[in-house]
């Protein structure tokens, strides 16, 4: 249940009881709502720190956007709502299905959540798309292809399902 605390990418756990828990509080702004200026920066931070989360073998089943808390201030990434991450004990990292799976998620969701919002086409949106193809294209992750990842964002594609 901590496993997300342990890296650092997550809140800890104050309380776990028979029927209930405490998490730590998180300061900060889901990526969900987050104003695009800082999502430009934060977008391709946010990408490292999945990268990361499935390095350490944590498997989290819903990375939505609104699931990422962006503390600004003390620039930290924390995911929430993962009450039961699985933690591959057996393996050092995810399969690139449930690597990609994660990857994905974020990323449409992100689309339906600027469209939700009605955010107009903009400058700032093509510089975030850009990073995020760069992120893609730079990073040895392999996953998805940079114009798949353009795609998700902008609601051309939708995400694949979890994986079994
Ligand atoms: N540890 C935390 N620290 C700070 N804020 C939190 C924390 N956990 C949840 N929140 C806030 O509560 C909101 C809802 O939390 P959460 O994502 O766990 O539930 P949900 O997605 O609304 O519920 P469900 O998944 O049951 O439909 C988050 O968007 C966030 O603003
Ligand atoms: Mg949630």
């Amino acid at each position: 249940m901590s496993a997300l605390a342990e890296i650092g990418l997550g809140p800890g756990v104050l309380i776990c009881d028979t029927d209930f828990f405490v998490r730590s509080f998180l300061p900060g702004l889901t990526l969900k709502y987050m104003p695009l200026p800082d999502l430009e920066h934060w977008l391709p931070e946010v990408l490292k720190a999945i990268d990361r989360m499935c390095g350490s073998g944590i498997f989290h089943t819903d990375p939505n956007a609104g699931n990422v808390i962006i503390d600004k201030h003390a620039k930290k990434i924390g995911f929430i709502d993962s009450e039961i991450p699985a933690r591959i004990r057996t393996e050092r990292t995810l399969s690139d299905e449930d690597r990609r799976f994660c990857h994905e998620r974020l990323l449409y969701t992100l689309s339906r959540d600027w469209m939700n919002r009605g955010l107009p086409s903009s400058t700032m949106k093509q510089k975030i798309l850009s990073g995020a193809y760069n992120y893609y294209n730079s990073t040895p992750c392999g996953l998805l292809t940079p114009q798949r990842a353009v795609d998700l964002l902008t609601g051309k594609e939708i995400q694949t399902g979890i994986p079994k």
